[in-house]
């Protein structure tokens, strides 16, 4: 049997309003390019959808992972959704498009991009997240539970195909270099790269037992005039059931919602919210960050669903518990650690700020404090 290819891409083309959400006319034109340019034979089947203020397009088809054919579709989708942006004065068109031109692979370019191949099970559901406002470590804690805890995921325990455990591919965003650690026996290892979630991320979740690919994110973006980081806004696919986590388990990681980064300007942490998609329009403070669950059957390509997981009145204490931490985070105004720490504001306007600011700086002489101290000794000394 032919394998199928499962590719999501994920842009911001300009936002409805300002970084909120998603206009209906973008929307409408992405899916008429699809539709267009996905006959023929290119396309089986697709699904366009916003989350948040970015456009997500989810494609299958039999061309294989990285297809010129099929990410310059996507690239076309998103430069024509741009004019059409461009038209309606929407907000930063083509935000999330670093270059003006298709080499021949969408990564690199600007979008989010997250696929997989593989040959259909006799059943084959997945789940789809899809996050707006945080960075690419806002899967690092979700995915750990999803595929290491047994507490999340007790078929890591009961099922034996799950019982060998899953290797964790780990990109070290400084060095662009990957480390894969293979549990349980790396635990503790890999736990040290996942905590450090700004640096080190998830790119992809391999079952041992037969080296399947169970998940995998979409990778980082490339720096732009100000992009952050924490505007990553990413994606990630995540197979299930029969040896794989189950649909239940994937979701159930997101049952404490998380400290990430992004939220508010692309510099400010909050809990990521697992919200239905009716929901994904951000509106507190642009935020709080929220990620959606798109599970989805795929029958010899075609895709049935999105279902649309975190409509449920399960997850309702998790956005409670969510929006606790946002009345908390909040009173911390421009302070960290609601504003990400020093290192993470480098390539932003802040750097320029405090720049002004330097002629103004006199050294801190430490000769001046000790004559100081001495003569406050020699005061003391002197009273009798
Ligand atoms: P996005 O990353 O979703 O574009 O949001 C950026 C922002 O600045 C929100 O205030
Ligand atoms: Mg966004």
């Amino acid at each position: 049997m032919e394998k199928t290819t499962l590719s999501v891409m994920k842009a911001d083309v300009g936002g409805y309003v300002g970084h909120t959400g998603t206009h209906k006319a973008v929307l409408m034109k992405a899916r008429e390019c699809i539709r267009k340019g996905g006959g023929k034979g290119l396309l089986i089947d697709s699904w366009v959808g916003g989350v948040g203020d970015d456009l997500v397009l989810i494609l299958t088809h039999d061309k294989g992972q990285d297809s010129k054919e099929i990410h310059k579709l996507a690239w076309d989708t998103f430069t024509t959704c741009t004019e059409t942006a461009e038209k309606l004065h929407l907000y930063n068109p083509g935000r999330d498009l670093m270059s003006n031109d298709f080499t021949g692979n969408i990564r690199g370019l600007g979008p989010g991009c997250a696929e997989m191949s593989f040959r259909e099970r006799p059943s084959e559901p997945f789940v789809i997240f899809l996050a707006d406002k945080c960075d690419l470590g806002a899967w690092n804690l979700p995915l750990f539970k999803m595929f290491a805890d047994p507490f999340n995921t007790p078929g890591l325990v009961i099922d034996p195909s799950m019982h060998e455990g899953f290797a964790f591919e780990v990109l070290d965003l400084a060095e662009n270099r990957t480390i894969t650690l293979q549990l349980p026996g790396d635990i503790y290892d890999l736990l040290m790269f996942l905590g450090s979630h700004s640096r080190y991320v998830v790119n992809k979740v391999i079952r041992r037992v037969d080296g399947m690919v169970a998940a995998t994110a979409s990778g980082p973006r490339p720096p732009g005039v100000g992009r952050s980081v924490g505007s990553d806004d990413p994606a990630l696919i995540v197979r299930c059931q029969n040896g794989l986590p189950s649909v239940g388990e994937t979701t159930e990681a997101f049952s404490f919602p998380h400290i990430v980064s992004g939220w508010v300007r692309s510099k400010f942490q909050g809990p990521l919210m697992p919200v239905s998609m009716e929901h994904t329009r951000a509106f507190r403070l642009d935020g709080p960050p929220r990620v959606v669950a798109a599970g989805f059957q795929l029958a010899a390509g075609e895709l049935d669903g999105p279902v649309d997981l975190f409509d449920d009145p399960g997850f309702d204490g998790a956005r409670q518990r969510a929006m606790e931490a946002v009345e908390y985070l909040r009173r911390h105004g421009p302070f960290e650690p609601h504003r990400v720490p020093l290192d993470q504001m480098a390539n932003t306007s802040f750097p320029p700020l405090l720049a002004r600011l330097e002629s103004r700086f006199v050294p801190h002489d430490p000769d001046d404090r000790k004559g100081r101290s001495s003569r406050k000794k020699s005061s003391s000394e002197e009273s009798p």
